[in-house]
């Protein structure tokens, strides 16, 4: 195979000036000083997103230029957001919310969610995320699991809530967003009368009685502060749980990775219901003092450049399948914004195409960076760096304080150019640390003395690291991860559907599309209508985002003898590939 090698020109001014050098010699230890942000040695990870600044000349700089769906703007400079967010855990402590507490989050990419979020952790309670596409059985799984007492959403996404909440025995408050009075009460005016919902109160009226004066919870290092729900393979989606000296590689990482400066301004394109918009939108770059853009808004090409243009974008961090959809809108499109504010391009999520590296260079002048990481490493952990040379189609070189390798079935590490497990020395700050009320589970990730990702991959002889795909049946659409069970389970409780298998299949555009095989309960026609009715009803049901596209009626899935549905052997046949050892399969 050719590879495409895009050399870099030395440039003085990037965080990182050699990447060989400083990856000998990173000593994490020469940080841990700066998070321990309190004179009793205890740390915040909020309280170093936002209130350190108050002490230094970024106190009256924007941390966040908000661009609503319809075109609002708003600007919070740190003591704003930080004033905001000692407001949030004032008002959470005033409902009765104590350390340890898990709040969960499900909003829209306003600025609430993200004033919430630190707010949170501010009190040494638990922040949970929620993505806006999901619906009530995925909202069931990780409220119920997690056991949140407080949930914090919007009247618009409350209908959602609403069904699961007899299942909720833990939810003690709903906070709903009153849109309509953030302007009143920034602006200190009287706020409009909400319309009653149920038992839930608005959270501007409660900001008007709490005060912001907070005295931020002193944390250990290992204390938790969010946790996000991933899925695996198998089983329902699994509680990875963060502590707030994540932010300490999230911060290093934002630094040499996304090459982020003071004078920064950054968009990251990613929700903070996913890792992404936690790690690199919220703790890591603020924790830098870097200005950053969140636009509420769907995937546009056009909006998305204008953007860029309009805020003067200088790091831009954004995933595959929208370099890949931006690609396809043109290069015409481009040329009709200026966007020769832009420095640095990251990319992360999903493999990234040498294509998409190179289109980067067409389009900006600049290559897109792929990087790795996933839910569960808490921040990036191999990545291409400003002065090191882009072999396009790699995901990079470890991370400074990272030691990555790829191994055999024993643990034993290979030779280059072979494949095998992708895996780490345990032991990073950002590192999970543990999945909620699932030690077991937690424990199956570490063998031999390794952290394992569940990735297929290889180096090269200059140990840069080639990803090959998932050890397991867990799907990537368009950068999202889908377990396979959860959208089998959805899918069998159609009333119309006995069985389902599903499996990713290669998108060129998503990288991966959901695409289920399904049996129908005896004298249902296979129609089209049903097949619509299907996906609407996965849709409607699990999520926006994870219902398949492509559905298959068969008369019968290929099982084990156990009963179980061969995922690999559906995979097989769709794809043309050979379909391996049958003999433990039922009827084949
Ligand atoms: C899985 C993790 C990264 C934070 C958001 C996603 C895949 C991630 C890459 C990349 C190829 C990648 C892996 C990984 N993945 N980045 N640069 N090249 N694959 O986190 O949802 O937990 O997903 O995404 O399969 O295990 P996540």
């Amino acid at each position: 195979m050719k590879v495409n090698i895009i050399k870099k020109k030395f440039n003085p001014k990037a965080n990182l000036k050699d990447y060989e050098k400083e990856y000998k010699d990173f000593d994490i230890n020469l940080f841990k000083a700066e998070i321990k942000c309190f004179p009793d040695g205890k740390t915040n990870a909020a309280y170093l997103a936002t209130d350190i600044h108050l002490k230094g000349p970024n106190k009256n700089k924007i941390a966040l230029y908000w661009e609503g769906e319809n075109g609002q703007e708003l600007k919070y400079s740190f003591l704003e957001l930080s004033e905001a967010s000692s407001k949030t855990g004032n008002l959470l402590k005033n409902i009765g919310v104590e350390k340890g507490d898990r709040v969960f989050i499900f909003l829209p990419r306003i600025p609430e969610l993200f004033i919430s979020f630190l707010g949170i952790l501010k009190i040494g309670a638990i922040a949970g995320t929620l993505f806006a596409a999901f619906g009530p059985q995925a909202l069931e799984d990780r409220l119920k699991n997690s056991g949140a007492k407080v949930l914090i959403t919007h009247p618009d996404f409350y209908s959602r809530v609403k069904k699961i909440l007899p299942q909720l025995k833990n939810l003690e408050k709903i906070i709903l967003i009153d849109e309509k009075n953030r302007v009143n009460f920034l602006e200190e005016k009287n706020l409009e009368k909400s319309p009653k919902i149920d038992n839930c109160q608005f959270y501007y009226s409660l900001m008007e009685k709490a005060s912001s004066k907070l005295k931020v919870s002193h944390m250990n290092l290992t204390d938790p502060a969010f946790m996000l729900y991933t899925s695996g393979t198998t089983g329902k989606p699994k509680g990875v749980v963060h502590h707030h000296q994540a932010i300490l590689h999230e911060k290093i990482s934002a630094k040499y990775v996304l090459d982020i400066k003071d004078n920064d301004v950054y968009w990251c394109t990613a929700d903070p219901g996913w890792v992404t918009g936690i790690a690199y939108e919220i703790l890591g770059t603020w924790a830098l003092g870097a200005s950053t853009l969140v636009y509420q808004g769907r995937f546009n090409p056009e909006k998305w450049y204008s953007l860029i243009e309009e805020y003067k974008v200088n790091v831009w961090y954004t995933a595959p399948t929208a370099i890949r959809m931006l690609a396809a809108s043109g290069l015409d499109l481009v040329k009709k914004f200026d966007l020769t504010s832009l420095r640095h391009l990251a990319s992360v999520g999903e493999p990234l195409n040498p294509e998409s590296v190179l289109w980067g260079i067409k389009a900006f002048n600049l290559p897109f960076h792929d990087n790795y990481w996933q839910t569960e490493t808490g921040g990036i952990v191999i990545a291409n760096y400003p002065n090191l040379d882009i072999k396009a189609g790699s995901m990079g070189k470890p991370m400074l304080g990272i030691k990555a390798a790829i191994v055999d079935k024993k643990g034993k590490k290979l030779k280059p150019n072979k494949e095998g497990a992708l895996v780490l020395k345990p032991g990073w700050s950002s590192m999970m640390k543990k999945i909620w009320r699932r030690p077991e589970k937690y424990q199956s990730y570490f063998k031999n003395n390794w952290y394992i990702t569940g990735d297929r991959a290889y180096k090269d002889k200059d140990n840069y690291f080639w990803f090959v795909g998932r050890a397991d049946d867990v799907i990537k659409t368009a950068g999202e991860r889908v377990g396979p069970f959860e959208v089998e389970s959805a899918l069998v409780s159609h009333p119309k559907i006995i069985e389902a298998g599903v499996i990713g299949k290669p998108d060129k555009m998503r990288g991966e599309i959901i695409k289920a095989f399904v049996t129908l309960k005896k004298g249902v026609k296979p129609t089209k209508t049903l097949v619509e009715d299907i996906k609407n009803y996965v849709k409607k049901h699990l999520a926006g985002h994870a219902y398949p596209r492509e559905i298959e009626f068969r008369d019968k899935l290929p099982k084990t003898r156990s009963g179980k549905i061969v995922r690999r052997l559906l995979k097989a046949q769709e794809l043309g590939l050979p379909i391996g050892d049958t003999s433990t399969l039922e009827d084949y």
